[in-house]
């Protein structure tokens, strides 16, 4: 079945066709979690499909994994691989030094975990995910099921002494049931509106029990890739300071408006 995409999808599969040119055979590769990074895994399987591409993929969740072995792309574990060369994932939003809000696909732990054991963390997003600051979209915290109430209100106290605009917090529900990650955690989304230190309420966040990890993504990705409904992307890359633009033909063989 053939369905045309929105602007805001071309702009996912042109940022996600793009970062491919990171991925060379016999890489070990991180693959993310969300709708910018299936495009990604796609892409990839196209990649191994036609042109003989060999590479290990380390996903990110279960959804991604599932994706991964349908489109004939290696799968394996963290623990197996120990060490990547590059991770490709999307991002809920980011700022002009990279760091960033993930976990709206509630993948966070393991897409942090995977990330900061790569060499190279590749973000790839449309350009609707740019912020000054970090913080307009709620920012997801994983948290322990046990006690979820008592962290709730330590994580809103903590808050208080923080440097972020709103303290409130909801725990994820997936229609009447709490949303349950991967590795059976529950989510807290923080509607803090405005992050003024990120890198303080990162630490903070995660030294209080019975939170996990949270969201904040900082100095860990080094390239984002931002693409363009017109095929055009930018390439910034924070490590040498460069910003670059290129522009992604589109082939026949991309089947861009084919349902996978
Ligand atoms: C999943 C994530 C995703 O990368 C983030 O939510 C962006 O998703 P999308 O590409 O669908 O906009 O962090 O946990």
């Amino acid at each position: 079945m053939t369905i045309e995409m929105s602007p805001a999808d071309q702009a996912k599969f042109i940022a996600a066709k793009r970062a491919t040119q990171y991925v060379e055979d016999g890489m070990r590769v991180g693959l993310g979690t969300g709708s910018t990074a299936a495009w990604l895994v796609r892409c990839l399987g196209e990649m191994v499909k036609n042109d003989g591409l060999q590479i290990t993929g380390v996903p990110t969740s279960t959804r991604t994994a599932d994706l991964a072995r349908e489109v004939g792309i290696r799968v394996s574990t963290l623990d197996e691989v120990k060490w990547l060369d590059v991770t490709i994932d999307g991002a809920d939003e980011y700022d002009a030094n990279l760091n960033l809000i993930k976990g709206g696909g509630g993948a966070l732990l393991q897409e942090k975990i995977v990330a900061t054991a790569s060499d190279q963390m590749v973000v790839i997003a449309d350009v609707s995910k740019q912020v000054e600051a970090l913080g307009a979209f709620p920012l997801p915290i994983e948290i322990i099921p046990f006690g979820w109430q008592t962290t709730k209100t330590l994580v809103e106290e903590t808050l208080i002494n923080l440097d972020v605009m709103g303290r409130s917090s909801a725990l994820r529900l997936d229609r009447d049931k709490p949303f349950i990650t991967d590795e059976g955690n529950y989510i807290l989304d923080l509607h803090l509106r405005r992050i003024g230190n990120a890198r303080q309420v990162s630490l903070v966040l995660n030294q209080i029990p019975g939170v996990v990890e949270n969201g904040l993504f900082i100095d860990i990705c080094d390239v984002i890739v931002i693409g363009h409904g017109d095929g055009t992307v930018e390439l910034r890359d924070i490590n040498n300071g460069t910003v670059t633009h290129d522009k992604v033909e589109i082939v026949d063989g991309d089947n861009l408006f084919s349902e996978f």
